[in-house]
């Protein structure tokens, strides 16, 4: 089987079940990755664990290292990636601690570096990024959900937005008349990247609260976190089931 990574995001800096077998830093072209890449066993399956964030989760969202990352996890062999990310509901039923599995996406973000091909050395390159995510890998996920009977939503587009503040209500109005479903801040550039380097690369979203506008009153930190316990349990669970098939 070819190795898989897990970009863990906010609320996902370390999985319970992985039994650690050591940590490797790895330097890139690009700078350092956002720590140690984590190698391990989950499910009798080797994976390497990285967080997205840093593991003391310092790192914004527009100032992760995305090229690093990619590069990174690239080097070492992983040709399958399953990135985890909290977002923001927009559509109604994408409610708080529900999975997605985001199926397109639309990128807000600006000035963050969002390509290996920057100065034209290797000719002008312009990958097909019709259909973002690997539909393997996320059919896969989908299945497993399925498996263990977590309620996952298998298709929405994904608005990657610049943070790290979180959106006004007229942002999420203009993002919802966009065909926007879900909104956060780390799906762009991370998923160019990874199919600029061909690596097999899909979502599961997590929903930490519904988006400005959307839920009732103001958006607090503390919603975030309860609902993001309850949602990265879920994610382990989807992980576990998941591994002997991906
Ligand atoms: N907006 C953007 N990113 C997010 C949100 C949100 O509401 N929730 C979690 N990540």
């Amino acid at each position: 089987m070819s190795e898989i990574a897990i970009i863990g995001g906010t609320g996902l800096t370390s999985l319970a079940s992985l039994e650690i077998v050591r940590r490797e830093m790895v330097q890139t072209p690009y700078g350092e990755p956002s720590g140690p890449l984590t190698h391990g066993i989950l499910c009798n399956r080797e994976v390497v664990f990285l967080a997205r964030h840093g593991y003391g989760h310092t790192i914004p969202p527009h100032q992760v290292n995305y090229r690093a990352n990619l590069w990174a996890l690239k080097s070492i062999g992983v040709e399958k990636v399953i990135a985890i990310a909290a977002v923001g509901g927009i559509r109604a039923d994408l409610i708080p601690g529900r999975l997605v599995f985001p199926d397109q996406i639309i990128d807000y973000t600006w000035s963050r570096y969002n390509t290996f091909f920057e100065d034209g050395s290797d000719g002008v390159t312009h990958i097909d990024f019709t259909w973002p995510y690997c539909d393997e890998l996320r059919q896969q996920l989908i299945q497993a959900a399925a498996r263990v009977n977590l309620d996952a939503a298998g298709k929405a587009t994904y608005a990657a937005t610049q943070g790290p503040r979180l959106e006004t209500a007229a942002e999420i109005d203009r993002l919802e008349r966009d065909g926007c479903d879900i909104v956060g801040m780390t799906g762009m550039p991370e998923a160019a990247l990874a199919r600029e380097l061909e690596l097999c690369y899909a979502a599961c979203a997590v929903v930490a609260n519904m988006a400005a506008g959307r839920g009732d009153g103001k958006i607090t930190l503390e919603e975030i976190e309860q609902n993001l316990v309850k949602g990265m349990g879920k994610v382990g669970r989807l992980l576990e089931e998941a591994m002997p098939t991906v």
